[in-house]
Parts: C-alpha cells; sequence; structure tokens
C-alpha cells in the first residue's frame, strides 16, 4: 500500500511523513516542488528508508501526476502542497492561484482519473484529503461562537480566498464525480520544522539573534494555536475513519492574542538562553505597521472531528510551545540553512514596507 503525499517536504507535511513513518511501515510517495517553504533537511532522518520516496515536483504538471498515480498506484492522497504565507500572498497573489487553485485543481483531475480505472472496491476504498485552513470562513468579532463546518465562507487575504476556491473544487469534485474527497480546516499549527516567516519561529530566531519582535498593529488580532503533531494524529484519523464528502474542523480550543504568544516566548527564552546582560528578550518587542486586511480573530469548533472520529488534542499550549522553543535552540543549524539569501531579502521587503529600519533581519 502506497500514500501519496504532496507538500510533504514542508512544515506540516514533514511532520506528518515523519510523524507517520514512526508509526506505520506504509510506503509514502512525497510530490513536492521544493520552493522556498519545502526543505529536504526536515526529512534528513528518512535518509536511505525505502518506505519514503521524495520526488521533486509540481502538482500543476498534468502529465507528471498522470505518470505517479498509474505507477505507485495510492490507496490515498494527503494533500498538504499549497503556497501558504498571508504576508506573501499580499506582496505576490499569482503564485497562490497557481499552486493552490490550479494544482488542486490539476491534483483532482489526476485523481479523478486513475480512480475511474480502479475496481469497484478500489474506488470505494481510495481517499483524497484535502487539507485546508479555518481562514476560509474569514474573521470572528469578539465572542462571536467558533467556526464550526456550517459557517459561511468569507476568506479576506488573497491566502485564504485561493484556499477557499480550492476547497470548492475539492468538495465539488465529491459531488460531482463521487470522488472519495474529505476535507479538513484547521487553525494555526506551531512546532518544529516551521519556516521562520511565521510567528512563533521568526520571534523564536530574532529574539536569539537579539533583532526586533515586529508585533502587526496593536498585536491583539486572536488565532487558535494547535500544536504541529496534534493536527497530524486528526489527519491521521482523518484518513482512517472520516466519512468521505464530510468536513472537519480541527483546531486548538487556544486562543491567544499575538502579543500574550510573543510575550509567553520572551519569557521562555529568558529562562532557557537567557541574555548574557540578563535582560528580557521583551525588551525587542517593537510594534509595526498592520498587515492590510487583517482578520482579527480565528477560533475552531472542532466538535464533529471529537465527536465523530474521538480526537482530541493531546499536547497543552504550555507543553507544546515549550518544547518548540527546545526544538528551535536545539536546530540553530537548520535555522541558519534555511535564512538563505531569498529568506533575507524576504524580511528586507515586508518589515521595511511596516517601518522597520533595515528589516527585521
Ligand atoms: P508550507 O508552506 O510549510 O509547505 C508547503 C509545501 O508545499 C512546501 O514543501 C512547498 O515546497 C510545497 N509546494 C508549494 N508549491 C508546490 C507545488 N506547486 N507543487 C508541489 N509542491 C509545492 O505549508 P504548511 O504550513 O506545511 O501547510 C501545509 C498545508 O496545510 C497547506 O495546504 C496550508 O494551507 C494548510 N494549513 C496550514 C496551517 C498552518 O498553520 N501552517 C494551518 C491550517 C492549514
Ligand atoms: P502568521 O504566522 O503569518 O499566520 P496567519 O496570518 O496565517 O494567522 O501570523 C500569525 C499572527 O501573527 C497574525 O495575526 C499576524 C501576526 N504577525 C505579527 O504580528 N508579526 C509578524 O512578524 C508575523 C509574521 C505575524
Amino acid at each position: 500500500m502506497t500514500l501519496l503525499v504532496t507538500g510533504g517536504a514542508g512544515f506540516i507535511g514533514s511532520n506528518f511523513v515523519l510523524d507517520r513513518l514512526s508509526r506505520s511501515d506504509e510506503r509514502i510517495v512525497n510530490l513536492d516542488l521544493l520552493t522556498y517553504a519545502g526543505n529536504p533537511a526536515n526529512l534528513a532522518a528518512l535518509a536511505g528508508d525505502e518506505r519514503h520516496v521524495l520526488i521533486k515536483g509540481d502538482i500543476c504538471d498534468a502529465a507528471l501526476l498522470e505518470r505517479l498515480f498509474a505507477t505507485e498506484r495510492p490507496r490515498a492522497v494527503l494533500h498538504f502542497a499549497a503556497e501558504s504565507h498571508v504576508d506573501r500572498s499580499i506582496h505576490g497573489p499569482g503564485a497562490f492561484i497557481r499552486t493552490n487553485v490550479d494544482g488542486t485543481y490539476t491534483l483532482l483531475e489526476a485523481a479523478r482519473a486513475y480512480v475511474a480505472g480502479q475496481d469497484d472496491a478500489a474506488r470505494t476504498a481510495f481517499r483524497f484529503v484535502h487539507v485546508s485552513t479555518d481562514e476560509v470562513y474569514g474573521s470572528l468579532s469578539p465572542g462571536e461562537p467558533a467556526f464550526n463546518e456550517t459557517r459561511r465562507y468569507e476568506p479576506n487575504s488573497p491566502y485564504s480566498a485561493s484556499k477557499a476556491a480550492s476547497d470548492h473544487l475539492a468538495r465539488a469534485w465529491h459531488h460531482t464525480y463521487g470522488l472519495p474527497v474529505i476535507i479538513t480546516n484547521c487553525s494555526n499549527n506551531y512546532g518544529p520544522y516551521q519556516f521562520p516567516e511565521k510567528l512563533i519561529p521568526l520571534m523564536i530566531v530574532n529574539a536569539l539573534a537579539g533583532r526586533a519582535l515586529p508585533v502587526y498593529g496593536d498585536g491583539m488580532q486572536v488565532r487558535d494555536w494547535l500544536y504541529v503533531g496534534d493536527h497530524c494524529a486528526a489527519l491521521a484519523r482523518v484518513l482512517e475513519a472520516g466519512r468521505p464528502g464530510t468536513v472537519y474542523n480541527i483546531g486548538g480550543c487556544n486562543e491567544k492574542p499575538n502579543l500574550e504568544i510573543v510575550h509567553t516566548l520572551c519569557a521562555l527564552l529568558d529562562e532557557m538562553a537567557p541574555r548574557a546582560d540578563r535582560s528580557s528578550h521583551a525588551q525587542l518587542i517593537t510594534h509595526v505597521a498592520d498587515r492590510p486586511g487583517h482578520d482579527r480573530r480565528y477560533a475552531v469548533d472542532a466538535g464533529r472531528i471529537a465527536a465523530e472520529l474521538g480526537w482530541q488534542p493531546a499536547e497543552t499550549f504550555t507543553s507544546g510551545i515549550r518544547k518548540t522553543v527546545a526544538w528551535y535552540l536545539d536546530n540553530q543549524a537548520w535555522v541558519a540553512a534555511v535564512q538563505s539569501g531569498a529568506y533575507r531579502d524576504w524580511v528586507a521587503t515586508n518589515y521595511e514596507a511596516r517601518g522597520l529600519n533595515g528589516g527585521a533581519a
């Protein structure tokens, strides 16, 4: 048996592949374009492991996908591949439309053609798990109930709009063609191997380097944080027992304003990596210009996946964030390796525009 994973060299995908192969011998074919966000070093522990094959390729390449399905004959697809960073989507939305919309369409079509050639049993057993985000639902006001699966889609950023479009395609391919699609919409993840352009790793990396900690606007935007290992466990349950045609929202039940997250990270770093002069990392906090169209609050109601599939997060925020800080402290060579010229260019573009002189790097 084989799983086809797309985007398995990125943050969540690589955590999924590593976690899965620590629990199961099922072979994984990992298709990843290795963009700036995809890093084969995330999968270094699998070097020489015949259960894992990394293929550098594009989900927009229909001929490649046709060949891959024909030769690998996967029993399921876990579709992680995407352009995933809101700020980058504001600076350059085209790549998001290409990968998230065209790429998902191309992958759905390849899966549909492959499944059509299977016998009834294989067709029924096949799964296409489309990994998506809670950001498709837009922004909540204070006190509004958390997003459940019937919430209206109101995406506000080019990123969330492109993911919303991909969700609609995935839904339609189930409804119209009977492809056994399951859609998951998850809240903000954190943990090992997250590229340091996202809030939590960016703050850790900047704090260790003594650079400014750039908080957008007033820092009171709320996200629902989930440890990446818990997201991977939820996806494993969905693959195993999820119902085709169903949407499952996944969340940490852990709403926190950004400023609180940054203060928590500073306190952990004060303890685990104190500055030479013993001053707090919190003195590096700098408020910068806000993100255009910044969503104020996300929160997920994960009641359906809890009730139907018995999933709940295993990690508390206290335990997960401490593990995460420890991982970044122990893996500074990984961080240094991903801070290429392209990374520095991005940081300068994003933060100079927000009034942080010289960027955050
Ligand atoms: P990521 O940016 O770290 O990884 C994306 C991966 O996709 C990279 O390895 C990249 O090389 C690959 N990729 C990009 N374009 C490709 C293409 N055209 N063909 C093949 N591969 C391509 O993203 P992530 O944070 O790991 O997110 C994975 C998925 O989970 C995404 O679909 C994202 O929308 C979703 N998601 C992320 C979060 C989060 O907090 N990070 C939360 C909910 C949902
Ligand atoms: P991010 O990690 O980019 O995830 P998302 O936009 O998908 O939620 O950002 C999380 C929150 O942190 C979001 O409200 C924007 C904010 N943020 C900052 O305040 N400063 C930063 O430098 C970054 C990258 C994000």
